[in-house]
This record gives structure tokens, C-alpha cells and sequence, in this order.
């Protein structure tokens, strides 16, 4: 019998800290901190971030290791996000990921988060089947909002992007300005169970093609808090999830509306999400009624694996591993870094 192969995935680009374990394309650890630190400022403050990041990332990678069951000197190579993301928070993963393939004398695999995201779907577990080639994948997060084309492993082509906001920012915005704490995506989705989603109307914006926009929404969204605001000062809280459900309602519906564009434009039935905001709840529930209503078949990842997480680095890593796309010591981190890895 061959030799298994074991990744050991690493992100930190972001807020998260983030270790995790694969063996052979199945995960046998993912073990991710989060920074609470940041919701006392409202978001992410970039220097906080890679302090965090400092501290945490010894006992994170320390844990994965010990809840995998694998010894150290087992692991086969060692996957890091070399970009997009903050460039505080990306030295730390990287730094620590360079010191460990030293030390251990192991190849080191430099990975692009936002295909991270989308090949997060290529983990194995018994509850999800696995996408074919091609399939459209919109990824939704924090700071992205694409549909892309994904006709391989490591071919991937934008169809439409977000020409301002990102879908998860739009969300995190409107949070804050219902006085919630960042992020305020996961505290949106929870309060919009109990309310209606029709109860208040915000226009959406008419942008060309396959691309998306937010900044408009938002600007509507606090023109209609305020106003509300200066008639009742408890409006928010009087009314928190019937506008919950409205705000989520109309970002869903932004993000369907192009989803089933591009998917009569490019006749694929093949239809992925992906990053953060695909831990909605609603726009789960949407999907499901476009699948029945157009005969899609929806590929929706695990919820862990949705935000920021080192599984879904691991996987990639293992990808590149089988292809021999190895790094070297001369690796850097990128803040900026498209889906085809121009980091220009
Ligand atoms: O992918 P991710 O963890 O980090 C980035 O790469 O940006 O995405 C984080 C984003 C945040 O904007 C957060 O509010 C949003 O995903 N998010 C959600 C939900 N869970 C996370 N937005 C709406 N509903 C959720 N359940
Ligand atoms: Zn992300």
C-alpha cells in the first residue's frame, strides 16, 4: 500500500487563526481561535490581528496535531495562505509554516485563500457529495463576492464580482448600524428567523452583467435607520427582526437574482457556494427553492468549513501536493492575490 498523504494546513489571514489536519483528502483536525478582541472596535483592527495571530498560532497547530492522532515527523508536507488577506495576519501563517518546513525538512505548499474556499467542497465526508467539473461556485465573504467558473482544480475564471462592498461587508455594515457587534452576518441571520422579510422595502441596485454592488444598499439602509430613528428612538430594537429579515432578504436576493443569470448564461446546473456568507441561513433556503424550481444540483460546504478555516487550505494543499506544486524558503506573503494567483 502507498503512503498516506498528510497536510498540515494553516490560516491566517484574517481574524481566525486556523490549524488543520488531512489525511489522504479526508480531515482528521481543523482547529480554528477566533479574535474576540475585535468586536470591541466594531472590525477587524489589522494590527490587533497579527498579535492574535502570534499568540495563537503555537497552541492551535499544538491542538490539531494531538486531535489528529498523527505524529509530527508523519506529515507529508505544509500547506499556508499566501494570500488575499491582511498582510499582519498573513506574515504570522507564513513565518510559522516556513520555520516548520525547515524543521521538519518537509515541502512547503503556498495556498490562495479564495480558491481555498472554493475547493473546501473537494473535502471528503459522508454528508456531502462532491461538485463535477465545471460548476459555478459563488463565494461570498467579508471581503468577496464572485461568481466564478470553475472548470478544474486550479482553472478558474471570474464571471461577475462585486464592483464595491462584498456581500458579507454589506452585512456586517447593516449590523453595526443596528448597534450589533461585528460580525454582525451570524447576529442578522439569527434574529431574521423571527421576523418578515417583506415587512420594510430597500431598493437594489441595477448593475450590468454579472457583477454586483453593495454601497448603494448601504446607503439606503442608514438613510432609512436614521429617519426611523429620529421619528422613534427605539425603532431598532422595537422592530430588530422584522428589519433583520428584510436587510437579509434583499442581499440574498441581489445574490440569487445573478447566480440564476450566469447559470441560464452558461447552461450549468452545477451550482456551489462558498466562504462566509454561505453559512446563511436564508440563503440556504433560497437555494434549495432554486434548486427544485431549475433543476439545479447545490453542493453547500459543512458549515465549519464556510468561514475562514485551515481545511479548506489543507485540501487545496493536498491538490497542489499531487501535481507537485511545491514553494520554497523564498515564499512570501501577498495582501493582494486574484483567483488566477497574479499577486500584482
Ligand atoms: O470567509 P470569511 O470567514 O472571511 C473572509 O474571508 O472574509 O467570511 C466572513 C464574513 C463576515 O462578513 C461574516 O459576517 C459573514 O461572513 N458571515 C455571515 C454568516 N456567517 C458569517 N453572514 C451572514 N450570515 C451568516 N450566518
Ligand atoms: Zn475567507
Amino acid at each position: 500500500m502507498s503512503k498516506s498523504i498528510i497536510i498540515l494546513g494553516i490560516e491566517s489571514s484574517c481574524d481566525d487563526t486556523s490549524a488543520a489536519i488531512l489525511k489522504d483528502g479526508k480531515i482528521l483536525a481543523n482547529i480554528i481561535a477566533n479574535q474576540s478582541i475585535h468586536e470591541l472596535y466594531g472590525g477587524v483592527v489589522p494590527e490587533l490581528a497579527s498579535r492574535a495571530h502570534q499568540q495563537n498560532i503555537i497552541p492551535v497547530v499544538d491542538q490539531a496535531i494531538k486531535q489528529s492522532g498523527i505524529a509530527k515527523e508523519d506529515i507529508s508536507a505544509i500547506a499556508f495562505t499566501r494570500g488575499p488577506g491582511l498582510m499582519g495576519s498573513l506574515l504570522v501563517g507564513t513565518s510559522f509554516s516556513k520555520a516548520f518546513a525547515l524543521g521538519l525538512n518537509i515541502p512547503l505548499i503556498e495556498v490562495n485563500h479564495m480558491q481555498g474556499h472554493i475547493l473546501a467542497h473537494f473535502i471528503e465526508n459522508e454528508e456531502q457529495t462532491i461538485p463535477k467539473f465545471p460548476f459555478l461556485c459563488l463565494t461570498v465573504s467579508g471581503g468577496h463576492t464572485q461568481i466564478v467558473l470553475v472548470n478544474d482544480f486550479f482553472d478558474m475564471t471570474i464571471l461577475g464580482q462585486t464592483i464595491d462592498d462584498a456581500a458579507g461587508e454589506a452585512f456586517d455594515k447593516a449590523a453595526k448600524m443596528m448597534g450589533l457587534p461585528y460580525p454582525g452576518g451570524p447576529l442578522i441571520d439569527k434574529y431574521a428567523k423571527d421576523g418578515k422579510p417583506d415587512a420594510f422595502k430597500f431598493s437594489k441596485p441595477q448593475i450590468p452583467e454579472l457583477n454586483f454592488s453593495f454601497s448603494g444598499l448601504k446607503t439606503g439602509f442608514m438613510n432609512f435607520i436614521n429617519n426611523e430613528k429620529a421619528k422613534n428612538e427605539n425603532f431598532v430594537e422595537e422592530n430588530k427582526a422584522d428589519i433583520c429579515a428584510s436587510i437579509q432578504s434583499t442581499i440574498i436576493d441581489i445574490l440569487i437574482t445573478k447566480l440564476k443569470k450566469a447559470a441560464k448564461q452558461t447552461n450549468i446546473k452545477q451550482i456551489a457556494i462558498a466562504g462566509g456568507v454561505s453559512a446563511n441561513s436564508g440563503l440556504r433556503n433560497e437555494l434549495n427553492q432554486a434548486k427544485n424550481e431549475l433543476d439545479w444540483e447545490i453542493f453547500i460546504p459543512k458549515f465549519e468549513y464556510c468561514t475562514d478555516n485551515a481545511a479548506m487550505i489543507a485540501i487545496t494543499g493536498y491538490y497542489k501536493y499531487l501535481k507537485n506544486d511545491f514553494s520554497d524558503q523564498s515564499a512570501t506573503p501577498t495582501a493582494r492575490y486574484d483567483l488566477n494567483c497574479t499577486d500584482k
